[in-house]
C-alpha cells in the first residue's frame, strides 16, 4: 500500500531553482571565476556547500575551509534576496489539489529537501499545515545522491522505503530515490531524469490515485532481490541468483570486497574454447552412464568445448591503517545485497567491525552496462563509522582462474600481455587451444580526491591499481571503477579496443551509466513485463523468470544463443540444448522480436552444422546438435544423447515458426525460416521408417524424457516431426506463392525432391500417432509393457529405462506444445497417466506440468508445480541452483504464467484468450506479440478479461474471447 509521498521543495512545488542557479552564478562571477555552462542542472538537489564546490570547480582549491563557509552564506544572502517575494501565487499548478487528494485518501505527504530554507518557504507558500513531516537540510547527514534524506523521511511518518513514491527535479534525488529502494516521479528535464519510474511535465498529472497505481506497479519489493547475511554453505547459489549481465557480460554475484574464497565467475557470449577432458572410464560408470554412453566410444583423451572463465577483473583488495578488511575476521554487523532487475544493479551493503574495534560500512555497486555491452561499472561506498584513518584500495584483473573440468582444475588461457600505468590495468589472454582472445581493462579513480597518487602493483598472477584516501568519520568516500572488456569475437584487436575505450568510459560513472541502462532496460520492461496483483514473491519471481533472459540473450549478435545456464556458470561448458529453442525463446518471441530474431538467426546459421551432423550419420536434410557452442554439433562422441536425442531438430523448428507467428516477420520467413523448416522436414523424411502395422515411425530415437532415450518410436517424436512436416509443408505452399523463385533454390540447396516437398502432408498423416483408445499417447514403442512404479522425487532407479518412471515432461510436453491437436479430455488423460510416473528430476519439468495443470482448471497441482518452478533458483528447489541459473525454467515460468494462467494461444493467426487465473492472484496483466500485433491482455479475479491491440502495433488483431471472434484495429480494446 502506498502510505507517504515524499516531495523535493526547490523545482517541484515552487521554482526557487532559478533563484539557486542565479545565486551562485552571482557569486562565481563576482569573485572573478567563470561558473560552469550547465551550472543550474548540476546544483539541483545538491546541498549548499556541495553546490559550492560544483559552482567553483577547480578554484575551489584556493579557498580555506572558512572562507568556503563564508562564501556559502554569501550566496544564501543573495538566495534569501530573490525569495524574499514568493507568496502563495508562486506556488505550481496542482500542488494543492494533489496535496488535497493525498490527505482524502489517508496518504502522508513529506517534503524530502536538500534545503536549509524549506520551512520558512513552505511558510510563504502558505502549505506548510499540509506536511505530515520535513525532511530538510537539517534533518539528516549525507546529502543526494545518497538516501538519506528520503529515508530519514520516509521514517519520521512510519513507513518503508516499499511504501514512499519520491517526487522530485534533480537527476541526484532521482538516484537517490532509488537507491533507497523508493518509487521515484521525475518533473523537469527527461534527459536527466529517464531513469525515473514516470515522468511528468507538471503536478498536475498526478493524483492520488495515478500514485497509487505506480506504486503498486513498482514498488521495490516486486521489483528487487534481497538477502540478509551471510550463509557460507548457501554461498554459491546466492551468488548465482545476484549475477549480473548484459547480453555480453555475464559476472556472478561473488563477493569481491568480501575474501571469503575463490569465488569469481564471469563469462563472454561467444567466447569458448576447448579442454582436454581425461579418459571417460567406463569401468567406473555408474547406470545411467552405461545408458547414455556407449563404452566402445569412449576410450582416450576428450577434447571439449567449453565457455571460457574470464580473469577476475573485478578484485579489490581494501586495507584500514594497513590491516585488510576481511569479513571472515572481526564481526560483520550487517550484510544485505540486492539485485534491482529495473536497473540491473547489483548491491552489497555491510556494516563491518574489524578485530581492532573499527567501524565501516561498506557498499559495493555493481553494473554491467546495458548501453555500452562491453563495460562494467563499480562503486565502492565507504563510511568510516567510528575512527578516521587512511584506507587503500588495490582494484586489479587476477589471472589465477581455474575452470573445474570434473572437479579437476585447469587453466583455462595463457597470459599473453599484462601492462598498468597510471590509474589503469589491463591484461590481455588467450584460450589454449582455438586462440580466442580477450582483453580486460580497469581503471579506478577515487572521487572528489584529486591528489590521490596511484601506482601499480605487480603480482606473480595479478596486476593491481592501488591508491590511498583519508577516511573521516561520518564522511563517505566514493571510489569509481569502470571495465571494460572485448574479445577477438568483437574486434580485431581486443587490448587495442580496451585501451582506446577505457579513457572514454572513465569519463562516466557508475551512476551515470546507471541512469542510462536504467532506461534502456525500461524500453525492454515496457513490453517483457508480467504484471502480476497478488502475492510480491510471486511478482518478483516471475520478473526475475523474464530478466534471466533479458540479461542473457544479445541485443546485436547473431552468433550466439542463451546457454543452459546463460552466463552464470560452467555447468553445462556454455552450451546451448533444446531449452533454448523451447523454453528460453519464447520470453523474447513474444515480446522481444529483435532478440527472438537474433536466436532464430543463430539456428538458421547452424543449418551448416546439422546438415553436417545429419552426413555424418547416414541421414539427410538437417539434424540439429545436441549440445552447441556456435552452432556446430558438440556433444561427447560416446554420449548416446548425440545419436538419439534426435527431438531437438524439430523443436528447433518450432521455435522458428513461433518466432514468425509472433512477430508477423515474414522477411525472415521467406529468406531464412522456410529452409530450416523444410531442411528438417527432410531429415525427418529419411529417418522415417514403414512399421508391421503400416504406418512410418522413427526408429532409435526418444523425445525429451533422458530415462527412456535409447527406443523406437517416440510419441514426442512422432507428433513432433510431423508438425515439422506440415510446417513445411506450408513454408513450401507460402514460397509457391510469394516467391518461387526462392522455393526453388531452397529445394536444390537442400536436396529435396519436388515429390518429396508434394509429400509432406500425407506423410505426416501417416505417422504413427501412438494413440491407445482411451487417448492416451504411448511414451514409446513398449512403453506400456514396462514395469510400473510410482515415481518418487528421491529415489534412485538404476534400471530407469525398464521402468515406466519418466525423468520429465515428454508426452505432457506434447499436450502443452501441440495443445491444439488434442481435446481437453486427451490432455487430462495424458497428464493423469504421465503425471504419477514423473519424477521430475529436471528442472525442465515443473513449468510444463504447472502450465497444463492450469489449463486443466487442476489449481491445486498446478500452484504447486508453479510454486517449484518459479523458486527454481530464487529457493534453489533442487538444491543445485550453485551451478547458474535454471535458464529453461526460468523460460517456462513465463510461458506458463501467460499461456497457463493468462491462457493465451496464438494459433491459425488469431489469439485465444481463456485464463485460469489462481485464486490467491487479484490480476495479471501482460503483453505479447501476436501476428506482428502487440496486444495487452489483462485478466482480473473477478474473471474479467480485456485484450487491447496497442496503438503502437502495426498489425490488425484477431481474438477469440469467450468463444466469440473480433477483429481490433490498433488501438482497439475488448472485454467479457
Ligand atoms: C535544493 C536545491 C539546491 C540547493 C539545496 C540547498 O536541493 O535544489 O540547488 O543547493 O536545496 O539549499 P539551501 O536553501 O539550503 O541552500
Ligand atoms: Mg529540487
Amino acid at each position: 500500500m502506498l502510505k507517504a509521498v515524499i516531495f523535493d521543495l526547490d523545482g517541484i512545488l515552487v521554482d526557487t531553482s532559478i533563484f539557486h542557479g542565479r545565486a551562485w552564478r552571482k557569486l562565481v562571477e563576482d569573485l572573478g571565476h567563470q561558473p560552469p555552462a550547465d551550472l543550474e542542472e548540476r546544483v539541483k538537489g545538491i546541498s549548499r556547500m556541495a553546490s559550492l564546490k560544483i559552482a567553483l570547480g577547480d578554484n575551489a582549491r584556493r579557498y580555506t575551509d572558512t572562507e568556503l563557509a563564508d562564501l556559502a552564506e554569501k550566496k544564501n544572502q543573495v538566495y534569501l534576496s530573490l525569495t524574499r517575494t514568493i507568496s502563495p501565487a508562486d506556488l505550481y499548478d496542482g500542488v494543492r489539489e494533489l496535496f488535497d487528494g493525498l490527505r482524502s485518501a489517508g496518504i502522508k505527504i513529506v517534503l524530502g529537501s536538500a534545503s536549509k530554507n524549506a520551512k520558512p518557504i513552505l511558510d510563504s507558500l502558505g502549505i506548510a499545515s499540509y506536511f505530515d513531516a520535513i525532511a530538510d537540510g537539517f534533518a539528516y547527514t549525507h546529502g543526494k545522491p545518497h538516501a538519506d534524506v528520503f529515508v530519514t523521511g520516509a521514517r519520521m511518518v512510519g513507513a518503508d522505503p516499499a511504501e514512499c513514491v519520491v517526487v522530485e527535479d534533480a537527476a541526484a534525488g532521482i538516484t537517490a530515490a532509488l537507491d533507497g529502494g523508493f518509487v521515484a516521479v521525475g518533473m523537469g528535464s527527461h534527459a536527466s531524469l529517464k531513469h525515473a519510474h514516470l515522468f511528468v511535465k507538471s503536478l498536475r498529472e498526478l493524483s492520488a490515485q495515478r500514485l497509487t497505481d505506480l506504486h503498486a506497479r513498482f514498488r521495490s519489493d516486486r521489483w528487487t532481490v534481497v538477502r540478509e547475511g551471510i550463509h557460507p554453505s548457501r554461498e554459491a547459489s546466492l551468488q548465482t541468483i545476484f549475477s549480473i549481465g548484459n547480453g555480453l557480460l555475464g559476472i556472478r554475484g561473488h563477493l569481491s570486497a568480501l575474501p571469503l574464497g575463490k569465488s569469481w565467475g564471469a563469462y563472454m557470449a561467444g567466447v569458448f574454447d576447448r579442454i582436454r577432458r581425461p579418459d571417460p572410464n567406463p569401468d567406473a560408470w555408474g547406470p545411467f552412464m552405461q545408458y547414455w554412453g556407449d563404452a566402445s566410444l569412449a576410450r582416450g583423451e576428450q577434447i571439449e568445448v567449453c565457455i571460457l572463465p574470464l580473469p577476475n577483473f573485478l578484485d579489490v583488495r581494501l586495507f584500514l591503517n594497513g590491516q585488510r578488511v576481511d569479513f571472515t575476521q572481526g564481526v560483520v554487523k550487517s550484510f544485505t545485497r540486492r539485485l534491482d532487475l529495473r536497473s540491473g544493479l547489483f548491491t552489497v551493503e555491510a556494516l563491518w567491525q574489524s578485530p581492532d574495534g573499527k567501524e565501516l560500512r561498506l557498499v559495493e555497486r555493481r553494473l554491467a552496462d546495458w548501453t555500452d555491452t562491453r563495460r562494467v561499472f563499480v562503486q565502492y561506498e565507504l563510511e568510516a563509522m567510528n575512527f578516521s584513518g587512511p584506507v587503500e584500495i588495490d582494484a586489479g584483473i587476477d589471472t589465477a582462474v581455474v575452470f573445474n573440468m570434473d572437479n579437476i582444475p585447469q587453466t583455462p588461457f595463457e597470459v599473453t600481455a599484462r601492462y598498468g600505468a597510471g590509474q589503469a590495468c589491463m591484461v590481455e589472454v588467450r584460450g589454449k587451444s582455438d586462440g580466442m582472445t580477450v582483453a580486460l581493462g580497469s581503471r579506478l579513480t577515487v572521487h572528489d580526491r584529486p591528489e590521490t597518487d596511484y601506482n601499480i602493483l605487480v603480482e606473480p598472477e595479478a596486476l593491481y591499481v592501488h591508491a590511498q584516501a583519508d577516511l573521516r568519520q561520518g564522511q563517505l568516500l566514493y571510489v569509481e571503477r569502470v571495465v571494460v572488456a572485448t574479445s577477438s569475437r568483437g574486434c580485431a584487436d581486443p587490448l587495442a579496443c580496451v585501451r582506446a575505450c577505457l579513457p572514454e568510459a572513465a569519463k562516466l560513472t557508475l551512476g551515470q551509466a546507471r541512469i542510462d541502462s536504467t532506461a534502456l532496460l525500461h524500453q525492454l520492461w515496457t513490453n517483457s513485463d508480467v504484471l502480476i496483483e497478488g502475492p510480491a514473491s510471486d511478482q518478483l519471481a516471475m520478473r526475475f523468470s523474464v530478466f534471466n533472459m533479458l540479461m542473457a540473450a544479445s541485443r546485436d549478435d547473431d552468433g550466439v544463443s542463451l546457454g543452459a545456464k546463460g552466463l552464470t556458470g560452467e555447468l553445462y561448458r556454455g552450451m546451448v540444448f533444446w531449452d533454448t529453442d523451447l523454453f528460453m525463446m519464447p520470453v523474447l518471441s513474444f515480446t522481444q522480436p529483435a532478440m527472438a530474431r537474433n536466436l532464430a538467426m543463430f539456428r538458421v546459421k547452424g543449418l551448416p552444422g546439422a546438415r553436417a551432423k545429419a552426413r555424418r550419420f547416414g541421414w539427410r536434410g538437417a539434424c540439429f546438435p545436441w549440445e552447441t557452442a556456435a552452432g556446430d554439433e558438440n556433444t561427447e562422441k560416446w554420449l548416446r544423447l548425440l545419436t538419439h536425442q534426435l527431438h531437438v531438430s524439430a523443436d528447433v523448428a518450432y521455435a522458428l515458426q513461433q518466432y514468425v507467428d509472433a512477430s508477423g516477420d515474414m522477411d525472415f520467413y521467406v529468406r531464412h525460416g522456410a529452409e530450416l523448416l523444410l531442411d528438417t522436414a527432410l531429415f525427418w523424411l529419411s529417418k522415417l521408417e514403414k512399421g508391421e502395422n503400416g504406418k512410418w515411425f522413427v526408429p532409435q530415437a526418444g523425445g525429451p524424457d533422458e530415462y527412456h532415450v535409447v527406443c523406437d518410436a517416440s510419441a514426442y517424436i512422432h507428433h513432433m516431426a510431423a508438425w515439422n512436416l506440415r510446417a513445411a509443408a506450408r513454408a513450401a505452399a507460402y514460397l509457391r506463392e510469394h516467391s518461387p523463385e526462392q522455393l526453388s533454390a531452397v529445394l536444390s540447396r537442400i536436396g529435396m525432391t519436388r515429390e518429396e516437398a508434394a509429400s509432406l502432408e500425407a506423410t505426416a498423416a501417416e505417422i504413427d500417432p501412438l494413440r491407445r483408445d482411451d487417448g492416451v499417447l504411448e511414451q514409446c514403442r513398449g512403453f506400456f509393457a514396462l514395469r510400473e512404479e510410482a515415481a518418487d522425487p528421491k529415489k534412485f532407479y538404476p534400471d530407469m529405462q525398464c521402468t515406466q518412471v519418466v525423468k520429465q515432461a515428454d508426452v505432457v510436453m506434447l499436450m502443452y506444445l501441440l495443445a491444439d491437436q488434442f481435446d481437453d479430455r486427451t490432455v487430462r488423460a495424458n497428464f493423469e497417466f504421465y503425471e504419477p510416473r514423473t519424477q521430475h528430476a529436471s528442472s525442465l519439468s515443473h513449468g510444463v506440468h504447472g502450465l497444463v495443470a492450469a489449463r486443466l482448471g487442476l489449481h491445486e497441482k498446478a500452484g504447486n508445480y508453479m510454486r517449484r518452478s518459479m523458486g527454481m533458483d530464487l529457493h534453489d528447489e533442487m538444491d543445485n541452483a550453485a551451478w547458474g541459473i535454471h535458464m529453461a525454467a526460468s523460460g517456462m515460468n513465463y510461458v506458463a504464467v501467460t499461456q497457463g494462467y493468462g491462457g493465451t494461444r496464438f494459433t491459425d493467426g488469431k489469439l485465444h484468450v481463456n485464463p485460469h487465473l489462481p485464486a490467491h492472484w487479484q490480476g495479471l496483466t501482460f503483453r505479447t506479440f501476436a501476428g506482428g500485433a502487440l496486444a495487452e491482455v489483462s485478466v482480473s479475479g473477478n474473471g474479467t478479461v480485456s485484450v487491447s491491440n496497442l496503438p503502437v502495433s502495426k498489425a490488425k488483431l484477431t481474438i477469440v474471447l469467450a468463444g466469440k471472434e473480433f477483429t481490433l484495429q490498433p488501438g482497439e480494446t475488448r472485454s467479457a
